[in-house]
């Protein structure tokens, strides 16, 4: 068959399993050109198959040569249709890391039940023995918890009133205001429970309680701040909460693994186009913003720029980590520079779909969108059929 882009809104229903490959070659490529990390060995991720989880992977194999576990959620192919990007991009990745003789197995379910978790710890046992670095890189819309069964809905609302600013229709540059009821406690509840820590703390005690955790072994999640502006929306609003709760369960999970000296830390990330974040309302105007402008400055940076960066410079630098006065990594350092969010702030008021073209980088978000599905690659010639079924080598 011959794959094209079929969206719907913010979401993309096919992907192209060439062009996921060929972003996960670029990514190891990336991680190869700028040397060799004194890493992590043994690595779970979860969360692995996309975004940051996906950069986390590739970065801990290809620059420190660690054995790799990636738990994550992704629809495999069928003969009428394709798989989902993060199927492709993990089939591409075990290929990769396999003939460079590295160890990399997956697991594909539901990572805040129970079975995945004893699948995974059944693989570790078996495989690897311990982890020396957990990543928990989960995005995800629902969870259903494995004590009551109750499945959980998360949403992005503003809290204490209505919230009303542009947004951009990425896909044909429209420019409206767009108005958000504020969310009841249910919704925040709901959403902290869906996006929060607890599931994190459920995996590194599963963990723990295995003894498959080395000594000093750390685990990272990833939270977001941002500015002002989107404050409303992200920070402050129900999403908001639940980074809340996962950074205040870092030191949580740092208490409940002192006897091995280990430590759980929040990375927070720049803004990204990812599934995750094209979702939420008047961040894409914010982030094809602050595109253009960190372009401009050189400092702009993909997933796996941030991912290097966040090993080779926070983690793994042979110092001691450097932590905000909060505790958490900032790697979203370059975004939050006071010259890039004051010309934000200046260009936020002038955002019309008539000024978008110019001043914002509509252009690079909308082809970063299409490249998350394997779509709009360089060097793919999208004309060919696509006929092999594509399997995940590792896949348990
Ligand atoms: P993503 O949508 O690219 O990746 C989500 C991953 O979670 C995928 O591997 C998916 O398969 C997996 N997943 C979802 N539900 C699952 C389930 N029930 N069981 C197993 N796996 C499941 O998202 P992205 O953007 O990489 O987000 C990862 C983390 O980074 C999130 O905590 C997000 O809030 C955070 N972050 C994102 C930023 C952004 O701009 N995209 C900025 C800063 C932090
Ligand atoms: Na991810």
């Amino acid at each position: 068959m011959i794959i094209e882009p079929r969206t719907r809104g913010f979401i993309c229903l096919t992907a192209h399993p060439k062009g996921c490959e060929q972003n996960v070659i670029n990514q190891i490529n990336y991680i190869k050109s700028k040397g060799s990390i004194n890493g992590p060995k043994n690595v779970l991720v979860i969360g692995a198959s996309t975004g940051f989880g996906l950069a986390s992977r590739i970065t801990s194999a290809f620059g420190s040569n660690a054995s790799t576990i990636g738990v994550f959620l992704e629809k495999p192919p069928k003969p009428s249709r394709p798989a989902s990007p993060g199927w492709y991009n993990t089939a591409a990745f075990e290929k990769e890391a396999q003939e460079a003789g590295l160890y990399a197995k997956s697991i594909n379910g539901d990572a805040f039940s129970n079975e995945i978790k004893e699948q995974t710890i059944e693989l570790i046992k078996k495989d690897l023995g311990q982890i020396d670095l957990v990543i928990y890189s989960l995005a995800s819309p629902v969870r259903v918890h494995p004590e009551t069964g109750v499945k959980h809905k998360s949403s992005l609302k503003p809290i204490g009133g209505s919230y009303t600013n542009k947004t951009v229709d990425f896909h044909t540059g429209d420019i409206s205001q767009i108005s958000i009821e504020p969310a009841t406690e249910e919704d925040i509840e709901n959403t902290v429970t869906v996006m929060g820590g607890e599931d994190w703390k459920f995996w590194i005690d599963a963990l723990q309680k295995e003894n498959l955790l080395s000594p000093e072994a750390k685990t990272v999640a990833y939270s977001y701040i941002g500015p002002k502006l989107t404050e409303p929306v992200y920070r402050k609003g129900t999403i908001g909460r639940a980074k809340d709760d996962l950074e205040a369960t870092a030191f949580d999970i740092t208490k409940s693994l002192s006897a091995i000296n280990g430590n759980a830390y929040v990375s927070v990330n720049k803004a990204l186009v990812t599934q995750a974040s094209s979702a939420i309302p008047v961040i894409p105007l914010y982030i094809s913003l602050l595109y253009k402008i960190m372009k401009e400055n050189n400092v702009h940076e993909g997933c796996i720029e941030q991912m290097q960066r966040l090993f080779a410079d926070r983690l793994y630098n042979n110092q001691e980590i450097k932590t905000d006065d909060k505790g958490r990594i900032r790697v979203d350092d370059w975004e939050m520079r006071e010259d890039i969010q004051a010309k934000i702030k200046e260009l936020w008021d002038s955002a019309t779909t008539e000024t978008l073209g110019t001043i914002g980088d509509l252009e690079g978000y909308s082809n970063d969108f299409f490249n998350l599905f394997g779509f709009k690659v360089d060097g793919i010639d999208y004309t060919q059929e696509v006929n092999e079924v594509v399997e995940i080598p590792g896949l348990q």
